[in-house]
């Protein structure tokens, strides 16, 4: 057993975001988000799915908290819409956006249950992606004015705040590879969003900091998917490399060592002049910080394309000549992700010996998708996925760096992004029609998991 490892503060929690369950996209002011109108698009959501109804958590956080409170964890992870308090994406604050967070807030709190605040989870304001979004300073700058206000009428209850979660996906996904909002592709916009967003980062912390209590702590939350070369060839190592500099140390070497990775100029030469780095950019972005929260899903096994080695003008954010080949022998969750908890070990590992100022650690998601099991009396049996966090939970354990907690992804079924309602990542299931919530037998494992891990000696 691990739990002698484990610090006597450890947080047991659950993690969700905004978009994916709130639902009531226009009520009290809401304004639309780039999520909106990008699943209003045709073919952009698998099976036309859109923000509505989600988990309908915005009229059901009562009972949500209830659910949490039945499972024992002592931190949430939730995040604030923006659009809800800034429907325009500047200005004064919205006070129903507010209220709804405050009541949350204060429900957590009488259970005992500690809120761990996300500002931002993918959902710009519309009106800011209308004037450039990601991809012009404005809006890093619109975001730390955003966080400042939130920090200001929520920090009373509030000591956990995280500004990002996942800038990877938000800048390459969304304006990269037209995956994910706003749909864009293109090769110095996306570089451009991934900078933009570290700025924001960086002056949000800068801005709560200057009005913080001492019991307030700043993180962010980045995606880490250690990357392996398919073979030890040259070229697939080359691949692994361009594959891990876009992915993670275009993020990791600005916050926690305050540069750029070399590599990304030579990645992206003829894409980008890189013009959007500013002098002084750095020592903003690269503020101390109190916790770096891990998003750990899968390894990404990787291979040269055919074209790798190919003539780098040819070169694109969708296409940076490297093929996703997971090996035929490792089993995959209902995502198709390689299941291997190992990696998670080596992804903490990899951040410790890294960077030697590394702040501690939380495992802010984990998590899986399988196939509804159903049990004989019509229950929902996801023995797979509590193998799966269990295992997880060992690894995270097991690499000895001074880790702080363990989030679940996630308490609810909710809105996978492109893939829609189809992939299901609930400790609880939510049936859409009904909005009926049922805990899945992981729910109860894990209710008993953190129960035995508080009262081990
Ligand atoms: C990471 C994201 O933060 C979350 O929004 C998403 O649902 C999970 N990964 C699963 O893909």
């Amino acid at each position: 057993m691990l739990s002698d490892a484990i610090r006597p503060d450890f947080r047991w929690g659950v993690a969700t975001s905004a978009f994916q369950i709130e639902g009531a996209t226009r009520a009290d002011g809401r304004g639309p988000s780039i999520w909106d109108t990008f699943a209003s698009r045709p073919g952009t959501i698998a099976g036309g799915d859109t923000g509505e109804p989600a988990a309908d958590h915005y009229h059901r956080w009562a009972e949500d908290v209830d659910l949490l409170a039945g499972l024992g964890v002592d931190a949430y992870r939730f995040s604030v819409a923006w659009p809800r308090i800034q429907p325009e994406g500047r200005g004064r604050a919205n006070q129903r956006g507010l209220d709804f967070y405050r009541r949350l807030i204060d429900r957590l709190r009488a259970h005992g249950i500690e809120p761990f605040l996300t500002l931002y989870h993918w959902d710009l304001p519309q009106p800011l992606e209308d004037r450039g979004g990601w991809r012009v300073r404005d809006t890093a700058h619109r975001f730390a004015e955003y966080a400042a206000l939130v920090h200001a009428e929520l920090g009373a209850a509030v000591d956990f705040w995280t500004t990002l979660n996942e800038p990877y996906p938000c800048a390459i996904a969304g304006y990269g590879q037209g995956r994910h909002a706003p749909g864009a592709r293109e090769g110095h916009g996306a570089l451009a969003a991934a900078h933009h967003l570290l700025l924001g980062h960086g002056l949000a912390v800068r801005t709560m900091r200057e009005s913080a209590r001492p019991t307030h702590r700043f993180g962010i939350v980045l995606n880490q998917s250690p990357v392996v070369p398919a073979t030890p060839a040259d070229a697939d190592r080359a691949a692994a490399r361009r594959q891990d500099t876009v992915l993670r140390t275009q993020f990791t070497d600005p916050l926690f060592a305050q540069r750029y990775p070399a590599e990304l100029e030579r990645i992206f030469h003829g894409v980008s002049d890189f013009s959007f780095r500013h002098d002084g950019d750095l020592s903003v972005i690269a503020q101390p910080l109190h916790f770096l929260g891990v998003n750990y899903y899968y390894r990404l096994h990787v291979a040269a394309a055919p074209h790798a080695e190919h003539d780098p003008r040819r070169r694109t954010i969708a296409d940076i000549g490297v093929e996703t080949t997971p090996p035929h022998d490792i089993p995959r969750t209902g995502m198709g992700w390689p299941v291997e908890p190992h990696g998670l070990t080596g992804a903490l590992l990899t951040l410790r010996h890294e960077y030697p100022n590394l702040p501690p650690v939380y495992v802010t998601e984990n998590g899986c998708v399988y196939p509804d099991t159903l049990g004989p009396a019509g229950e929902f049996d996801d023995q797979d996925r509590i193998t799966f966090l269990h295992s997880h939970i060992e690894a995270a354990v097991r690499a000895g760096v001074d880790l702080r907690g363990y989030f679940c992804w996630s308490l609810l079924d909710n809105f996978e992004w492109a893939h829609g309602y189809g992939p299901r990542f609930g400790l609880v299931h939510v049936d859409y029609v009904t909005q009926r919530r049922t805990p899945r037998a992981s729910y109860h494992w894990y209710r008993d998991h953190i129960r035995r891990a508080r009262s081990a000696p």
